[in-house]
């Protein structure tokens, strides 16, 4: 069913090649009004992508013959839908009401909910300033040690809500093994009044582990090691190994196998956004990733935010080539956005097998970049607006400014709005004044796709709102490609090499799998350093 629908969108979109978004206006003046999802305080224009009715009814089609239903229903339940580790994918689970628990997954919610009150206790303790280090001193500075999912997706959150910050400690956020990136952060704090928080799923992160023994090491240079319970706290599942490191049960936070790391934020993993922001508002973080969880359990096609940008994105993909997909927030705050959801997708998404193991039959997971608005426009868009790739794009606009400076607010959302018009009216050569050797280098091609989620005002319910439907968005597409988002085998190989090519820089052991082109580099490498 799913293949002949395939094949009726492949023959839809030939027949519709040609067509262009701006006589699709001009053939429906009221376009704009039912090409769009409304939930709350987050609306969703999808009127400027190469659709028509019929496709988005092929794309729904497309939708009910896939597994997507009851994959859905199954990754609420807790069903083992991370196949190929034997795990459910339950972070919903860290962000649903007492009304949504499923009853089978009471014991897993009540561990959620023992480490929302850690949360709470040590976020108090720190901005209240009780928790004091080693010289009796508040804890002044918290040096975050964490990479990929452990990083990206609390770092985002509290840069993004931190405006005007009001608590009292200041956070620095270390994923880099490069020491330039530790030294320089170390370099300006005072150990007695600094807390390390290590946060690592495995706890057996490289980087993760190199950055944890030399800060632990710095800490020592002027704490006692009695003392370092003052000074160290881990988020992680693996309990045993964070305790061989020296951190005491009380200080470790968990982090279950049944949440993925680019999942992981809305977990202990979030403690930093509860610092730097409040208890209250992580909760209202999660608050509204529980109200976008409720309306993709429960929307009906075409009006769920989540499945529309979803076969959105497979019609771009793979029906119009789109080999990349750009996200630009217009918001200074959501900078750190496109990273994160960089992870979100290409790690989930990234994939060629199927969820049974046989290779896919289609392409799958586009390339996820962007940056923000309007910073962007005078760096890449040149590309985006002129160059020969299709880059659909998503537009992230807050309405409301929460500075005091409205000229600087209107020009933003103006540059934003103008953007997307830009890319899909385009400028054909009649119109252009200009010299004529120089008109065709002016032309602008249009009919470039994009879509635009206005947030009335970016707050911790909106900011969870907007994470919660991108990865709802990928675990669609997912079902729609028939791969397993949820885990990431892809990322092993090159970190057990690495370890090989370490032992053999640092110890001199025997390099048995390099390449003859690795071996020259590393040979160029102890040739300039001498042996290490
Ligand atoms: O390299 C892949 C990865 O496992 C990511 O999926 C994860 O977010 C990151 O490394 C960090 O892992 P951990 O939290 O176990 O240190």
């Amino acid at each position: 069913m799913a293949n002949h629908v395939w094949q009726d969108l492949e023959s839809h979109h030939d027949q519709h090649a040609d067509d262009l978004m701006t006589d699709l206006f001009a053939s429906n003046p009221d376009r704009a009004k039912h090409y769009r999802i409304q939930l709350g305080p987050m609306l969703l224009d999808y009127s400027k992508n190469r659709i028509n009715n019929e496709t988005l009814d092929l794309l729904g089609r497309l939708a009910c013959a896939s597994s997507l239903k009851t994959s859905r229903e199954a990754m609420f339940a807790g069903d083992l839908i991370n196949n190929s580790e034997h795990r459910p994918a339950l972070h919903t689970l860290l962000r649903t009401d007492s009304e949504h628990i499923p009853p089978q997954l009471s014991n897993e919610a009540a561990e959620v909910d023992a480490a929302r009150g850690q949360i709470r206790r040590i976020a108090k303790q720190i901005n209240e300033r009780s928790w004091l280090g080693a010289i009796g001193q508040p804890i002044t500075d918290i040096v975050h040690v964490g990479i990929g999912g452990s990083h990206l997706g609390p770092r985002m959150i509290d840069e993004a809500l931190s405006f005007k910050r009001k608590s009292p400690v200041h956070i620095h956020y270390v994923a880099n093994v490069d020491g330039h990136h530790l030294d320089d952060v170390l370099g300006t704090l005072n150990p007695g009044t600094t807390l390390v928080i290590v946060v690592s799923k495995s706890f057996s992160t490289m980087e993760t582990k190199l950055n944890a023994e030399s800060a632990r090491h710095w800490l020592l240079s002027e704490i006692q090691e009695m003392d370092l319970d003052k000074h160290q706290i881990a988020i992680t599942s693996n309990v045993q190994a964070a305790q061989r490191f020296g951190i005491t049960p009380d200080n470790i936070l968990p982090m279950w196998d049944w949440v993925g790391g680019r999942y992981s934020l809305w977990s202990a993993v979030g403690l930093p956004i509860a610092i730097s922001n409040g208890a209250d508002a992580f909760d209202e973080l999660l608050d509204g990733a529980n109200q976008m969880d409720q309306h993709f359990a429960t929307a009906p096609w075409p009006k769920n935010m989540p499945l529309m940008m979803a076969m959105l994105g497979v019609w771009n993909h793979n029906f119009l080539g789109a080999e990349t997909s750009a996200v630009l927030p217009y918001d200074h705050r959501l900078r750190l956005l496109p990273a994160h959801l960089q992870q979100l997708d290409m790690e989930s998404n990234g994939k060629s097998v199927t969820r049974e193991g046989s290779s896919v039959t289609t392409s799958t997971g586009p390339i996820i970049w962007g940056g923000e608005g309007t910073n962007g426009e005078h760096a890449f868009h040149q590309l985006i607006h002129q160059g020969t790739r299709l880059i659909p794009v998503d537009f992230i606009l807050p309405l409301n400014a929460d500075h005091e400076m409205p000229e600087h607010h209107h020009q933003l959302v103006s540059s934003c709005l103008s953007q997307s018009q830009a890319l899909m009216q385009g400028q054909p050569a009649a119109q252009i004044d200009a010299e004529p050797q120089v008109v065709a280098h002016m032309v602008m091609p249009g009919n470039r796709p994009s879509n635009t989620l206005m947030i009335d005002r970016l707050t911790p319910s909106t900011l969870g709102m907007l994470v919660a439907l991108y990865e709802h968005k990928v675990f669609c597409q997912a079902m729609i490609w028939k791969i397993n988002p949820f885990d990431q085998w892809g990322v092993r190989l090159g970190k057990e090499i690495g370890a090989e090519i370490y032992d053999h820089l640092v110890h001199g052991t025997t390099l048995s799998s390099a390449d003859p082109s690795t071996r020259a580099l590393i040979q160029h490498f102890q040739n300039i350093n001498g042996s290490v």
